[in-house]
């Protein structure tokens, strides 16, 4: 099992929710197929990403990822083997930050979001902040 979790700078032109939406639903799919899980989560113009799953797999998934033109600046804040799946029922689970996240983001020790900054167990736990509200 690897973990990877990354940060990014959206550029697409499509409103952050639309694009999170449409990478979402393909990644569901396609993660599916090579038994990637993860989280996605968005806001202020950046994405903070877990993802994982056999280690062929995370390298392929971000692979593509990686040469996806809606995002850049990609940042890897963690990437090693882990014992468990965090997000087993998920290929990919996904939230956009809004005024309500806040407190999660408090929680996390955060006064804003700008993950590409974030250590790697400051972003672990977000994402498992952010795991928890994600509507099932
Ligand atoms: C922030 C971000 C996260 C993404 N996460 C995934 C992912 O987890 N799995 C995936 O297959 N594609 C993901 N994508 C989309 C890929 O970059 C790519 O568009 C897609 O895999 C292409 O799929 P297709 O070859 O089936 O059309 C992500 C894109 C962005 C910008």
């Amino acid at each position: 099992m690897r973990r990877l979790i990354y940060a990014s700078r959206y550029t697409g032109e499509a409103a952050l929710s639309d694009a999170l939406r449409h990478i979402v639903g393909k990644s569901i799919h396609n993660n599916r197929i090579v038994d990637v899980t993860g989280f996605l989560l968005a806001g202020d113009g950046a994405f903070l990403q877990w993802l994982e799953g056999p280690a062929a797999s995370v390298a392929e998934t971000f692979e593509r990822i990686g040469k996806d033109p809606r995002h850049g600046d990609l940042t890897i804040l963690s990437d090693g083997d882990a014992p468990t799946r965090q997000f087993r029922d998920w290929n990919m689970g996904q939230r956009q930050l809004g005024a309500e996240d806040r407190g999660m983001l408090a929680e996390a020790g955060l006064a804003g979001f700008s993950p590409a900054t974030m250590d790697a167990m400051t972003a672990e736990r977000l994402l498992i902040l952010a795991g928890g509200r994600h509507a099932r």
